[in-house]
C-alpha cells in the first residue's frame, strides 16, 4: 500500500491523488478542504454535471474488498434522503485509494466553530444537536449507523442548516479510526463504550452517545473525557463518570445536564431509546425553567486508574483490545468472587442458626 515509483498510467500508480488529478475520468480535484486521520477531503469539480463536489479519499483502502465495501456503504448512505445528511453521489478507486463523492457543503464544522469562537450559546448548541438527531433518526430508520459522529463531521452552513457528513464511512477498511478487524486506532474522544469494547453489536444508540459527547463539547469547549493517552480515554468511556457540564461552564440548565448524562450512560439501554426521544428530551430541557437537577443514575467509576496502566499499551491496538478484555474479565471474575463469598457467608449463617437451635433445644 505504501508509495512506490509513480507510473505514467494515472490509474495504476500508488500515488495518492492530489490537486489536478481527475478521478474516474470525471472529478477534478481543486483544493484540499481538510484532512482527518486516514483521509483527505478535496473540493472537486464534477466535469459531467458541471458542479462542485466534495471527494473523500481514504488512504490505504484501495484493495478490491475495500472498494466493494465502500460502494456498499455509499449505496446505503445514498438511500438516506434527508436535508441534514450529506448526499453521496458516487464511489470508486484511484491510485490505491478508495474515494467517495458527495455534495459539497459550505460552512464550518462544529469542531472549527468551537476552536475559533469557543463554546456555543446553550440554545444554539441544543438547536444543532436536535438537528443532528433529526438526521441520525433518518439514517437509523434506513438501517445506517453513522459510527463516527464527531464535531468534525457536523457542518454548520452559513444559512443555519446543519448537515452531517461521513455516514457509514467509519465502517470502511482502515478508514476512520478502526482497522479492518475493528481495533480502535483513531481518536476515541467521541467513541461509545460499546465501540471501544468491539463487541460487534452496535445500533443507533452508539451514535446518540457520540452526539452527546459532541453537544458536551459545543457547550463546554471540551469532550467529556480528555487524556493525551487514547487508551485512557477508551477506558474512561467504559468506566468513568463524566463531569456535569454545568460544573465546567455556567448557565447550563440542570435539566440539560441530566439529559446529557443519561445519554452518556455506559449501557445503551439506559440512554434515550432513539434519536427522536433524545431530540424531545433536549427540547424539553431548554424549554423548561431550570429546576433542581433530576436524579441521574450514578455511573460506576473505574476502580483501577487507567492512567497507571502501561502507556505503551495505547500504541498497539491489539494490546488495547486485549487489555480491555482483561479488565472486563477481571470484572466478571471479581463478580464471581463476590457471588462465591456471599454463598459462603450464607452457609456460615445457616450453620450458626442450626447450632443455636440445637443448643436451645438441648438446654431446654
Ligand atoms: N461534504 C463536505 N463538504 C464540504 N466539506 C467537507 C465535506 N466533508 C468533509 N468536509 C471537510 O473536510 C474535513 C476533513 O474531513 P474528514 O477527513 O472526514 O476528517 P474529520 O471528520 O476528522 O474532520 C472536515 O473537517 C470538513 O471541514
Ligand atoms: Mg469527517
Amino acid at each position: 500500500m505504501s508509495g512506490t515509483a509513480a507510473l505514467p498510467d494515472p490509474d495504476r500508480t500508488d500515488e495518492i491523488p492530489s490537486e489536478g488529478s481527475v478521478l474516474g475520468g470525471r472529478y477534478e480535484l481543486r483544493s484540499l478542504l481538510g484532512e482527518g486521520g486516514m483521509s483527505q477531503v478535496h473540493l472537486a469539480h464534477d466535469r459531467e454535471l458541471g458542479r462542485p463536489v466534495a471527494v473523500k479519499l481514504m488512504r490505504g483502502s484501495g484493495e478490491p474488498d475495500d472498494v466493494a465495501r465502500l460502494r456498499d456503504e455509499a449505496r446505503a448512505a445514498a438511500a438516506i434522503d434527508h436535508p441534514g445528511v450529506v448526499t453521496v453521489h458516487d464511489a470508486g478507486e484511484s491510485g490505491g485509494a478508495a474515494y467517495v463523492v458527495m455534495s459539497y457543503v459550505e460552512g464550518d464544522t462544529l469542531a472549527q466553530r468551537v476552536d475559533r469562537s469557543g463554546p456555543l450559546d446553550v440554545a444554539e448548541a441544543v438547536r444543532v444537536a436536535v438537528a443532528v438527531c433529526d438526521a441520525l433518526g433518518a439514517a437509523h430508520a434506513a438501517g445506517v449507523v453513522h459510527r463516527d459522529v464527531t464535531p468534525g463531521n457536523i457542518i454548520l452552513r452559513p444559512d443555519g442548516a446543519v448537515v452531517v457528513t461521513d455516514f457509514g464511512i467509519a465502517r470502511l477498511g482502515e478508514g476512520a479510526g478502526r482497522t479492518r478487524t475493528g481495533h480502535v486506532i483513531g481518536t476515541p474522544l467521541y467513541l461509545a463504550p460499546e465501540q471501544g469494547r468491539d463487541t460487534g453489536r452496535l445500533d443507533g444508540r452508539a451514535d446518540l452517545y457520540s452526539l452527546a459527547c459532541c453537544l458536551f463539547t459545543a457547550l463546554t469547549g471540551r469532550p467529556p473525557f480528555t487524556d493525551p493517552d487514547p487508551f485512557a480515554v477508551v477506558m474512561a468511556h467504559l468506566r468513568a463518570t463524566p463531569p456535569r457540564p454545568s460544573t465546567l461552564r455556567a448557565g447550563i440548565p440542570p435539566a440539560l445536564d441530566a439529559v446529557l448524562l443519561r445519554t452518556l450512560a455506559k449501557d445503551p439501554a439506559h440512554r434515550p431509546r432513539d434519536a427522536a426521544a433524545l431530540a424531545a428530551a433536549l427540547r424539553a430541557a431548554v424549554g423548561a425553567p431550570p429546576v433542581p437537577p433530576a436524579r441521574t443514575r450514578e455511573l460506576p467509576t473505574g476502580g483501577d486508574d487507567p492512567a497507571h496502566r502501561d502507556p505503551a499499551a495505547a500504541t498497539g491496538s491489539h494490546a488495547l483490545d486485549s487489555t480491555i478484555a482483561e479488565v472486563e474479565s477481571d470484572e466478571s471474575h471479581s463478580a464471581d468472587r463476590r457471588r462465591g463469598l456471599a454463598a459462603v457467608l450464607l452457609v456460615l449463617a445457616a450453620l450458626v442458626l442450626v447450632g443455636l437451635v440445637v443448643t436451645l433445644v438441648t438446654v431446654g
